[in-house]
């Protein structure tokens, strides 16, 4: 979501005649978009304002102004810590679509305050955005934002406030022009994506399942995932469009956390262990070829090592394809942050590097039982060697390839020859 959110402001930006530069000497602005969701994603911001600071007081004696900014979940968290900590920030709103009119009232006045912008607005802030347009043969678009299910450990539905979904004529427009602008591939995103139920031209309101048929009907359109999905929005019919709609991805991201039914409850998700074995099982009957992935916390507040146990467990079932997992993280003003029985750094570390080694162990088996395979690879990007081309398979895997550099952008087949944990490699077919 954050890389969309970047990619929008800094449209944006280039709509109000800036240019990117990736030396931070050179930039008349400097924004950061930042994250709120661990403690370390927080931290991280600090610290680049302080080397940021630095350069903008150099940039200073040479005569040249600099804005620093700061956008995202961090700012509406922490508004007060950053004006505290940073007071040479000049902005920082959550809703980045008024970002040129604030910078513009900088230019006219500079002011010495920190201008911080943390409301949530009436409007959505999809109406106020220049068009989207290709990022690439793979683009994001956005559908869904904020969370209503307040998991005890989670800020985003203090951060990103309540499910907002974007309506389906919106959604098609934009998918439209992605496409008519060299998109292949469409990543639907949001942080409960699969709760979507935005209206339709009568209005009525209409899920996802609903949404993926109608972008599935977008002529040239060849891949269509979503993410990140929450397991008890799993319906049957969003199950079924596994089956039914051939350019779906036979890919799924849908994060357990945990694999105790104790541990679930106490972090308020609406499944247990074994519901969501049942959806897994659900989708694989839908499309046996499907492969999973997930996110996982350990260490949640009174998490014993039968409870972590049973974690592993689930990750032997599953098999993961690929999956995320992360240390718990006290966040300010959540329930989990003042419940007893806070588990240990040590521990946290020690059952995260267990958890790794299986999953990343699962992800091996899998990306080996692609040798030998031939497997549709859509080109994103030059690769390090000459001559070499580096997409993505339907499974999300990185595969690297030799083939001519006007493949880039394209579908191609690829037959897999070797494997990675983390990649693939191949010749094309
Ligand atoms: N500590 C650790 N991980 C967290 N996540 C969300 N909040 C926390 C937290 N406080 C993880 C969840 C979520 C992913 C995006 O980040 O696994 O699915
Ligand atoms: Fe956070 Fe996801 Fe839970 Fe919503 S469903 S509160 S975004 S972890």
């Amino acid at each position: 979501m954050n890389v969309y959110d970047s990619s929008r402001i800094a449209d944006m930006l280039k709509q109000n005649g800036y240019i990117e530069t990736i030396k931070q000497e050179e930039a008349d602005i400097v924004l950061f978009n930042t994250c709120h969701i661990r403690e370390k994603a927080a931290e991280k911001l600090f610290s680049d304002l302080g080397r940021a600071h630095l350069i903008q007081l150099e940039r200073a004696e040479q005569g040249k102004t600099t804005i620093i900014g700061v956008a995202g979940c961090v700012v509406q968290a922490e508004d007060e810590q950053i004006v505290k900590r940073s007071p040479f920030v000049d902005f920082g709103p959550l809703m980045y679509h008024t970002i040129p009119a604030i910078l513009q009232r900088i230019k006219q006045n500079r002011k010495q305050n920190a201008e911080i912008h943390t409301d949530f607005p009436a409007d959505s802030k999809f109406d106020y955005l220049p068009e989207n347009k290709a990022q690439g043969a793979c683009s994001y678009l956005a559908i869904q934002e904020g969370c209503n299910n307040f998991c005890t450990y989670c800020v985003v539905p203090y951060t990103r406030g309540v499910e907002y979904s974007r309506p389906i004529a919106d959604v098609l427009t934009e998918a439209r022009r992605l496409v008519d602008t060299g998109t292949l591939e469409i990543n639907l995103l949001g942080q409960n994506v699969n709760s979507y139920h935005g209206e339709d031209e009568n209005g009525k309101e209409r899920d996802l399942a609903y949404l993926l048929h109608r972008i599935a009907e977008i002529d040239g359109l060849k891949r269509i995932r979503y993410t990140t999905s929450y397991p008890a929005d799993m319906t049957d019919d969003l199950i079924a469009c596994h089956k039914d709609i051939d350019i779906l991805m036979p890919y799924l991201h849908l994060p357990i956390q945990s694999g105790s039914d104790k541990i679930l409850k106490a972090m308020n998700r609406r499944h247990n262990s074994s519901d969501y074995l049942n959806i897994i099982e659900k989708l694989y009957k839908a499309n046996p070829n499907i492969g999973m992935s997930s996110d996982f916390i350990v260490g949640f507040p009174g998490e014993t090592d039968a409870d972590f146990q049973q974690t592993l467990d689930v990750v032997n079932k599953v098999q993961y394809i690929q999956a995320f997992s992360f240390k718990y993280s006290r966040r300010p003003g959540t329930p989990a942050a003042v419940m007893e029985n806070q588990i240990e750094e040590k521990v946290k570390k020690e059952r995260l590097e267990i958890l790794q080694t299986l999953l990343f162990s699962y992800q091996d088996k899998f990306n080996q039982s692609c040798i030998g395979k031939t497997m549709p690879v859509l080109l994103e990007q030059k690769g390090r060697h000459k001559g070499q081309l580096i997409g993505r398979t339907p499974y999300m895997q990185n595969l690297h390839v030799e083939t001519k550099s006007d493949n880039i952008n394209k579908i191609i087949n690829v037959a897999v020859t070797a494997a990675t944990t983390n990649s693939l490699s191949g010749k094309e077919a």
